[in-house]
């Protein structure tokens, strides 16, 4: 049972090698961030509170990514496995997770941290170019990450969870080495 929670500053590969892995195991990705841009997208009530923060790089409020991963995570097809990707991203959203795993009964996830340098990440957003990709708004990502996000790599530490990859080679041989980590 593959239960595994990707963290790591905006362009560290999240996205990129949950996706892969998901594909691999046949489970199910949860990507914060996609489910918001799809509400935005179809202009749900939610999609349209999340615009205004992600268009500036801020955070969406706590409780309305809670209440969106609680509906997603109590889907049947998480049954067996899951990827998460870009939650939690403060400590009162690890708090939440915690229990709501507890209530699910879902145990034994593993936190991957990806380990990339802010003059890579920035490079691969800008020439990603998604909509929040341009240079002010990855650097306000990149503060709000240090400031909320990062604290949860002691936060995960202190609960042997954690195990860091480093994000800064090629897809393939991140692939493996997060494949060696969490065989350990
Ligand atoms: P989200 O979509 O989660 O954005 P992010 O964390 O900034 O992450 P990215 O998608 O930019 O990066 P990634 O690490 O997934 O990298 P990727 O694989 O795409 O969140 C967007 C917004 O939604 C937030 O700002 C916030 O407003 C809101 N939000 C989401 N979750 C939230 C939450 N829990 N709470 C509150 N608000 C929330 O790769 C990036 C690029 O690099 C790609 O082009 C890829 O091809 C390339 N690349 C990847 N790996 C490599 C490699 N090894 N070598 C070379 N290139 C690579």
């Amino acid at each position: 049972m593959t239960r595994l929670i990707f963290l790591g500053p905006p362009g560290a590969g999240k996205g990129t090698q949950a996706k892969a892995l998901a594909d691999h195991w046949q489970i199910p990705h949860i990507s914060t961030g996609d489910i918001l841009r799809q509400a935005l997208k179809d202009q749900t009530p939610l999609g349209i509170k999340a615009k205004g923060y992600m268009d500036r790089g801020e955070l969406v409020p706590d409780q309305l990514v809670q209440d969106m991963v609680e509906e997603r995570l109590t889907q049947a097809d998480t049954k067996h496995g899951w990827i998460l990707d870009g939650f939690p991203r403060t400590v009162q959203q690890a708090g939440f997770l915690e229990a709501l795993l507890d209530r699910l009964d879902h145990h034994g996830e593993k936190v991957v941290n990806l380990d990339v340098p802010d003059e890579i990440v920035i490079g691969r957003l800008l020439e990603r170019g998604r909509k929040d990709d341009t240079e002010s708004v990855i650097r306000r990502r990149l503060e709000v990450y240090r400031e909320e996000t990062a604290p949860l790599i002691d936060y995960y530490t202190g609960k042997q969870q954690l195990v860091i990859v480093n994000g800064n080679q090629s897809l393939e041989e991140v692939t493996v080495e997060i494949g060696q980590a969490i065989s350990c």
